[in-house]
């Protein structure tokens, strides 16, 4: 390999490494803007998965609707019903643009987490909302495309087994699945709708 061409080698690496960088901040920390705009392309990708009525699904059959995504657990004692609640309250928001997002919730406790036990947590919510589990693999890919951070924990203070610790993002998937916005943690329903809106009219 000549001297050029190692340099240049070199400069793709840092380039690839940088934007690597940039990427990963907004998605571990906690302290995001309220919402994130970007042409990164870096989120998101394919999943096969089981929904709430025991049929099996993958990532193509919502193309043609933009997707809101969100990762968490029904035994979740505060951080998804609320969050969940705000998506859902966000799609109906949008009147008769709300035909054009489906919101779907996924499991990141496939163990507890049957198809029953998904099935009768969703309807808790409006809008629609999907929820779908899986096999553990199937839950790992899917959360590893969406960049999504789960763990077990154990609860001292509480009566059940366990507690998740994971990723709190909601992110919307454009028509043809590539990655539109996040919204971090706590962005209420009103300002994920106009983030949704105005998304929707760019297409
Ligand atoms: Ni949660």
């Amino acid at each position: 390999m000549n001297r050029q061409n190692t340099i240049l080698l070199l400069a793709i690496a840092v380039i690839i490494i940088a934007g690597t960088g940039l990427a990963v901040p907004w998605l571990l920390s906690g302290a995001q803007p309220t919402s994130q705009s970007s042409g990164t392309a870096l989120v998101g990708g394919p999943f096969e998965l089981t929904d709430q009525n025991g049929k099996r699904v993958t990532d193509r059959d919502f193309r043609g609707k933009f997707m809101l995504v969100y990762f968490g657990y029904t035994f979740c004692p505060d951080v998804c019903p609320t969050e969940l609640q705000s998506m859902t309250a966000a799609v109906s928001e949008l009147g008769e643009d709300a035909k054009r997002v489906q919101p779907i919730f996924i499991t990141i406790d496939p163990e507890r987490d049957t198809v029953e036990q998904m099935r009768t947590y969703v309807s808790n919510f409006g809008a629609g909302l999907i929820g779908l589990t899986g096999s553990t693999e199937d839950i790992v890919k899917a959360a590893q495309a969406y960049r999504i951070y789960f763990a077990k924990v154990k609860d001292e203070s509480s009566s059940a087994e366990y507690l998740m610790d994971h990723t709190s993002l909601v992110f919307l998937m454009d028509e043809k699945g590539q990655f539109r916005r996040v919204f971090s943690y706590g962005t209420d329903a009103e300002t994920m709708a106009k983030g949704i809106r105005e998304e929707l009219e760019k297409s």
